[in-house]
């Protein structure tokens, strides 16, 4: 797919550039006893992940003309959570993996305890960053964490992890790979594009924030599907995590149902529908940029 990359490298690098400092502030390296749990936290939350959620927060909040610091808080709440999936999701219980953003899973540096306590701790701490949002209101505060705990909870992230294990021991319909895809991944991109449109100044109900979130389900399902690929076709050094990993584990993915061509062009045919949604909003060239490199990524 023809895309201007330069323009998704200006939106990730910008992302990386406003997000990082505000994350460093939050964890802070401490001397104690509990100096190890901050340094497993930081660890993970600052080695390099691509911050396509946070991107999606801060680009939707632009795009609807809000301002970034009331949408900063947001998009470090997303990543914090999305961080702490990740280390739970390699823990030997899980996926059981040993790389992760190009080094070591957190469990293997640290050890299990305190892979899963940097993760309860980032998960926790996410929902006082996004209620604590200095630069909206109370009401504004209260339906994002509402939100941001719908998607990563039990009818969302956590549900779809549930069902990703299920896949491992029985066989998956297309339909339920398709769920357990839009909870696993979808649903945090989802948050993502909704805390952008809340930190704009929209209501939870407005029409655009609908538009936006069908927007957001088309192109986290081809998220997760290029995952799927990428496992399959990329190399550990460009992917930063191992790859094979999903068929050792004998997970049902969209490869045991499609070809890796009959992906790529699901993938494609997903990102253009998702392009339909919003290319007559003004200014929603970045976003797309955005879901154009979702489609084409390499890592
Ligand atoms: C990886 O997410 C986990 C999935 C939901 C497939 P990313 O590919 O966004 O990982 P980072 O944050 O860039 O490391
Ligand atoms: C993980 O999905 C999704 C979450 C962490 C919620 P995967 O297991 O496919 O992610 P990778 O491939 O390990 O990054
Ligand atoms: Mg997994
Ligand atoms: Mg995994
Ligand atoms: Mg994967």
């Amino acid at each position: 797919m023809e895309y201007n990359a330069d323009i998704a490298f200006d939106v990730l690098r910008s992302t990386v550039e406003a997000i990082e400092p505000e994350l460093e502030k939050i964890y802070k390296t401490e001397d104690g006893p509990a100096s190890k749990l901050y340094e497993a936290e930081r660890y993970s939350l600052l080695s390099g992940g691509k911050r396509i959620r946070p991107a999606l927060v801060l680009e939707t909040c632009r795009m609807l003309g809000g301002d970034e610091e009331a949408a900063l808080p947001f998009a470090c709440a997303v990543e914090m959570i999305h961080t702490y999936s990740l280390i739970h999701d390699d823990l030997p219980c899980m996926d059981d993996d040993d790389m992760r953003r190009g080094r070591l899973t957190n469990h293997k540096v640290f050890g299990e305890a305190y892979a899963t306590l940097a993760g309860d701790g980032l998960l926790t701490d996410a929902f006082s960053v996004c209620a604590m949002n200095p630069y909206v209101s109370g009401d504004c505060a209260a339906a994002a964490v509402a939100l941001l705990s719908g998607a990563a909870g039990s009818w969302g992230m956590v549900k779809g992890q549930v069902i990703d294990m299920y896949g491992e021991e029985n066989p998956l319909t297309e339909q339920e790979l398709t769920e357990l895809h839009m909870g696993k991944t979808g649903a945090m991109i989802c948050v993502s594009v909704q805390l952008g449109c809340l930190a704009a100044g929209l209501s939870p109900n407005d029409d655009m924030v609908r538009r936006l979130t069908s927007f957001a389900q088309k192109i986290g399902l081809v998220f997760q599907i290029i995952d799927d690929i990428l496992d399959v076709t990329s190399t550990d050094e460009e992917f930063g995590k191992r790859t094979g990993s999903d068929a050792n584990k004998n997970k049902t993915t969209f490869i045991s149902f499609f070809s890796v061509e009959e992906a790529r062009q699901y993938a494609a045919s997903l990102t253009r529908e998702a392009i339909r949604e919003i290319e007559d909003i003004d200014a929603s060239d970045r976003l797309i940029s955005l879901a154009e490199y979702l489609c084409d990524r390499k890592r």
